[in-house]
């Protein structure tokens, strides 16, 4: 439970506000690279931390992040023309160039250098791992980019999605590393999905729907351990990684891809779910991008042309209720990633944690929550960069791993914890 101070400060991330600011400390995913496809392609619009931007790739191939309206009038450069190594707006022609810098204002004469005395806010956009990125900071504080193991292995090894999600990005996070809900929500797709299904951990899983959660602080957030019984009287752990402020790993199955996600605010009642799947000792196989592409794993089917789930609130996200009475999907839902986004979405855009009621397996929400709160007062107060911008912060890996009962799994597993190029993750 949260007083509503608390939940204020945890859920608005718009300019000025303390999580804001705390956000804005980070290389966040802005786009996907195939939104901005070749030079001179039609621009983006991308409200992100609730500022309206607009992407464009120029001429040259240069990107840029800047303010969607017209310095003029306040025109959506949208609806500008992308030519000559700049954006024109429609409206009376001026132009601007990816850094946000006016390069012509063709009513003025050249000489009167009005043109450069206009200029519109402007973020870097640098493309890494499939993904266009972009630092909303003060650039004296700008952090070397993001070495996240998914961005930083070949093309081959690596896929990315994203989908609107309508409700605030912290109850998405939660989502994200509650990892006992599995056990129910999701208990019918662990041995269906081609994504999923076949690994040992699996049956780990639904036998033991009671499972004991050990969280500890990592250097950039927490690891979350959960503890099921294996045989012999092992332990079967399945250990998330929370990276600050919205980064997770998800414990790997067997010998499939490794998955995660970054929850990025839109506004406060929107966010991106961005969904990561790669592996780290080999190029991702045929069907396996196959059934990602189709919207299976982790990932959902869009609206084509858009990053829109076909499966949504208008619609009740499809619900299936003769599957749910079958015990085909457990909720009635179709897929883990509109099962997530139904529920989280059904707490209303903003939900209000002053009513809850938490219980020892919400122990890392309880803990991420504090350590997020802690991280943006220690930056308002003090300017104390938080965790999660070092880069060593970001070679971090999730693990699945069967231990003896005597050890605990953050020395056991410290290895495993951490990246190793070229290695496979630690998967049962
Ligand atoms: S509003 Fe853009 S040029 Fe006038
Ligand atoms: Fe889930």
């Amino acid at each position: 439970m949260l007083r509503k101070e608390q939940n204020d400060l945890l859920t608005q991330a718009g300019p000025g506000t303390p999580m804001g600011q705390l956000f804005r400390s980070y290389w966040i995913p802005a786009l996907l690279t195939e939104e901005l496809p070749e030079n001179e392609c039609p621009p983006v619009r991308v409200k992100l931390l609730s500022e309206r931007l607009l992407a464009f790739r120029d001429t040259q191939g240069r990107y840029g992040l800047i303010d969607e309206f017209c310095a003029h009038r306040g025109v959506s450069l949208w609806f500008g023309r992308n030519e000559d190594s700049g954006l024109r707006c429609s409206y009376h022609g001026w132009k601007y160039d990816v850094t946000g810098q006016c390069i012509d204002v063709p009513s003025e004469p050249v000489e009167s250098g009005f043109c450069r005395k206009v200029k519109l806010k402007s973020y870097p956009l640098v493309e890494r791992g499939g993904v266009l990125w972009t630092y909303m900071g003060a650039p004296d504080k700008r952090p070397p980019l993001p070495e996240w193991e998914f961005a930083m292995v070949p093309a081959a090894q690596s896929y990315m999605s994203k989908r609107w999600q309508e409700c605030n990005w912290l109850q998405a996070l939660e989502g994200g590393i509650d990892s006992s809900h599995v056990s129910w929500l999701h208990r019918s797709d662990l041995e269906s999905d081609p994504l999923f299904k076949g690994a040992k951990g699996n049956q780990y899983n639904l036998k033991d729907a009671q499972p004991h959660f050990e969280v500890v602080e990592s250097p950039g957030g927490l690891y979350i351990g959960a503890r099921r019984n294996a045989e012999n009287g092992n332990y079967y752990w399945r250990i998330t990684q929370w990276v600050m402020p919205s980064f997770t790993m998800i414990p790997p199955r067997g010998d499939h891809p490794v998955h995660g996600h970054f929850w990025i605010p839109i506004d406060d009642e929107n966010c991106w779910t961005w969904s990561f799947d790669y592996r780290p000792n080999r190029p991702l196989r045929e069907q396996e991008l196959a059934v990602m592409r189709d919207g299976q794993g982790i990932h959902a089917k869009v609206i084509p042309g858009t990053y829109f789930p076909i499966a949504n609130k208008e619609n009740d996200y499809l619900m299936d209720r003769a599957a749910q009475k079958a015990g085909k999907t457990y909720s009635g839902v179709e897929g883990f990633a509109m099962q997530d986004a139904s529920l989280q979405e059904s707490m209303g855009p903003v939900i209000d944690r002053t009513k809850e009621n938490l219980v020892s397996t919400d122990n890392g929400i309880i803990m991420a929550r504090h350590r997020l709160m802690r991280a943006a007062k220690a930056l308002a107060d003090k300017g104390v960069t938080p965790p999660g911008v070092e880069t060593a912060h970001q070679r971090v890996r999730s693990a699945s791993v069967v231990l003896p009962p005597d050890q605990p799994f953050k020395d056991a597993a410290r290895e495993e914890l951490t990246v190793r190029p070229g290695v496979a993750h630690a998967s049962v």
